[in-house]
């Protein structure tokens, strides 16, 4: 065996060993210095020589265990003031909890250093003094409660700078003068209760309730009512836009723009027949245009109704209707059109149906008659040699896919972990009651986030069912769909339930991960989500595998993890393997209760049931098969 070999082996025994040895050496001490210059009641197992990264209670390191990102130490008796110059050096800490605890002195300094801070836990301690002056420090908070302190003096308008803010307690402090206008379009919870506030609610804060303001001097009087947006224009019709501008829009695919499926039906017509002069006057021309569509379509095809549809519209108004691109998907594009009458619809139009008239109207009865609150309802068809169309309701929060991966990195919403549960919940139930259809044979066939919507309930919703086997075999794959595809599929082509438990536990990864199904890591480089997890999960990278939106929200860690071995086992690679669909409901279900929804509120555990990700994530990593 050659020298070489066996440095080289040397070496990266080494460096392994290093790797798993590593730890943030500035950070240990930064706590240490903490630790050793406060009184604390309860022991901490904060020894020099054991790693501050996998010994130490209540803190927890970034993947590489290169930095501390979260320190949680509630309830350890802490107290006296907090040593300057220690926690302040924890630059890429994201969460600090020194909540119930009995800190005294003024708002300590320290924390102002730490600009990556995501929650801050302060409550029940004795803090007293004014708040900070300038909040500017914390672009990235999510989580402010400073509440059962003695803070006092005002409430210092900088907390407008908080522009991330999704939550903020100061209650039951000492803080006086005016409430400053909070403009801050995230918060969504807010609780200024017991202090000795005064003036008037400003406007911005209206929409509070009332208890979040209670205990204080405030004026009952709140200013004015809120001013109501003036109402909306009339809409602009098609008909409004010259036809050479509406083939522009068309021709340039414009995804927004706004035409009518009329006209698009017309333009592909007119590809296949003649190709006349256009120059037509415009009155005119819409009156040619919707004979040309009911003569061409009255003669063939029908649109069918399904039961208990209160739709009132026929073929024409849909055709008439101006309509606007959704997106192009596997199976064809749909339109969003709106109808004279103010209703709103989802049209598909399919291409390449591969099967007859007869097979397709029986596997549209099928679908149409489901009506469950998680399948999004097959509201009417039409069916012709040149056209098939099929009519949705119209959802318009947009789809899941929209909603997680929209704008990212910018100024957005997030998806949050309670809409997420629901989603979860909502299409499992969903798929579930499908697959019992048509004897207990009925298949999805195509799952993903573009087809999943919020119902009123804001739970998830299947759209485009029973579509896979009516069309002609799949694509080579398409990168949105190749995703969600289960292994067997790519190679047989055929659809099965097994593959929509599949196609679900990508979905379930997407929500966790944050992460597209397929997606580009700089350049070339094409990740696989399920690929992607499965290592993270083998290297015991835990938190990192899950969306850094979610890291605002407390006390969800193990609900994210249990939701991580579901996903996992539903994307087994062998379908026999994966779970029922009936059992994925009672899975995601277990959970939660989903129906009294209720969490404890603070946003840890007591530190001997600091929630660990380590054991759950180990457990996946040797049970996952990929
Ligand atoms: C805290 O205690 C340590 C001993 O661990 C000492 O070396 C250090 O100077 C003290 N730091 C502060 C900020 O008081
Ligand atoms: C430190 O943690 C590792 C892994 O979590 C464990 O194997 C080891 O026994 C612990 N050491 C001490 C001194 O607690
Ligand atoms: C703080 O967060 C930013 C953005 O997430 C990151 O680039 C930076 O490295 C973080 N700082 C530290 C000290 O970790
Ligand atoms: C805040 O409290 C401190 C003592 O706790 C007191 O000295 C100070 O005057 C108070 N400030 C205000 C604005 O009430
Ligand atoms: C917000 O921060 C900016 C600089 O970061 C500062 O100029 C401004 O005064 C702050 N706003 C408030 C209300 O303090
Ligand atoms: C703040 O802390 C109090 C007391 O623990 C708790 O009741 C409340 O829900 C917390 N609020 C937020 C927004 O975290
Ligand atoms: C404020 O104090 C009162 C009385 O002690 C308590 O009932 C209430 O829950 C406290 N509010 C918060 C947000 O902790
Ligand atoms: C509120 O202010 C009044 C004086 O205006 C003072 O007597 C009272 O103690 C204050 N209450 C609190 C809870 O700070």
């Amino acid at each position: 065996m050659g020298i070489k070999l066996i440095f080289e082996a040397i070496f990266l025994f080494g460096s392994l060993y290093m790797l798993a040895r590593a730890e943030p050496i500035e950070d240990k001490h930064a706590l240490l210095d903490f630790i050793n210059n406060i009184s604390h009641s309860r022991n901490l197992n904060w020894d020099e020589r054991t790693s501050v990264c996998n010994n130490w209670t209540g803190v927890t390191c970034n993947h590489d265990n290169s930095r501390v990102i979260a320190v949680r130490l509630p309830g350890i008796g802490f107290s006296g003031h907090i040593p300057l110059n220690t926690l302040g050096r924890l630059s890429a800490l994201q969460i600090l909890s020194l909540r119930s605890n009995g800190f005294s002195g003024s708002f300590p300094t320290d924390l102002l250093e730490l600009g990556n801070l995501t929650g801050l836990y302060l409550q029940f301690n004795s803090f007293q003094g004014p708040l900070p002056w300038d909040f500017s420090v914390w672009k990235n908070l999510y989580v402010l409660n400073l509440s059962n302190n003695a803070f006092n003096g005002s409430i210092p308008p900088s907390v407008t700078n908080l522009t991330h803010l999704t939550a903020l307690s100061l209650a039951n402090n000492s803080l006086s003068g005016d409430i400053p206008d909070l403009n801050i379009p995230s918060l969504q919870l807010l609780d200024l209760s017991n202090n000795n506030l005064t003036g008037v609610v400003p406007q911005s804060l209206l929409k509070f309730p009332s208890s979040a303001f209670a205990g204080n001097k405030i004026s009952p009087e709140t200013s004015q009512p809120p001013v109501l947006p003036p109402t909306a224009q009339p809409k602009k019709h098609s008909s409004k836009f010259s036809e050479s501008a509406i083939l522009g829009i068309v021709i340039g695919s414009s995804a927004l723009a706004f035409v009518s499926i009329a006209l698009l039906l017309i333009i592909t017509n007119r590809k296949k027949e003649d190709k006349k002069a256009t120059a037509v006057k415009s009155e005119k021309k819409e009156k040619s245009l919707k004979r040309a569509a009911s003569e061409r379509h009255d003669k063939n095809g029908k649109l069918v109704f399904f039961e208990g549809c209160n739709l009132a519209f026929d073929l024409e108004d849909l055709l008439m209707a101006s309509a606007e691109v959704l997106g192009k998907g596997t199976f064809g594009t749909t339109y969003k059109a709106a109808l004279e009458d103010a209703t709103t619809v989802a049209v598909k139009r399919l291409r390449e149906v591969s099967i007859g008239r007869k097979d397709f109207e029986q596997q549209m009865e099928v679908v149409g008659k489901i009506r469950h609150e998680n399948v999004a309802p097959l509201r009417s068809y039409y069916y012709s040699k040149d056209e098939k169309l099929m009519v949705y309701d119209f959802y318009n929060r947009g789809s899941v896919s929209v909603l997680l991966h929209a704008k990212r990195g910018e100024d957005r919403f997030p998806l949050d972990w309670e809409t997420r549960m629901k989603i979860a919940i909502g299409v499992a139930r969903g798929i579930a009651y499908i697959h019992l259809q048509n004897s207990g044979k009925l298949v999805h066939g195509n799952i993903k986030a573009s087809n999943v919507f919020l119902n009123s309930r804001k739970y998830g919703c299947v759209s485009d069912l029973g579509l896979a086997t009516l069309m002609n075999p799949i694509k080579p794959p398409i990168m949105r769909t190749a995703g969600y595809r289960a292994p067997e599929v790519t190679d047989t082509r055929k659809v099965s339930q097994a593959s929509d438990v599949y196609s679900y536990g990508v979905l379930l990864l997407e929500l966790l991960t944050g992460k597209s199904p397929v997606h580009a890591v700089g350049g070339e480089e094409v990740i696989h989500l399920v690929r992607w997890v499965h290592s993270v999960v083998r290297e015991e990278w835990t938190g990192e595998v899950f969306d850094v939106e979610l890291l605002r929200y407390p006390n969800i860690e193990e609900e994210m993890v249990a939701m991580l071995q579901i996903g996992m086992s539903c994307v087994a690679r062998m379908p026999e393997q994966r779970p029922k669909m009936a059992d994925v409901v009672k899975m995601v279900e277990d959970i939660r209760s989903v129906n009294t929804g209720n969490r404890p509120s603070s946003e840890t555990k007591s530190p001997g049931s600091t929630p660990s990700l380590t054991p759950p994530m180990a457990q996946i990593g040797s049970s996952s098969v990929s």
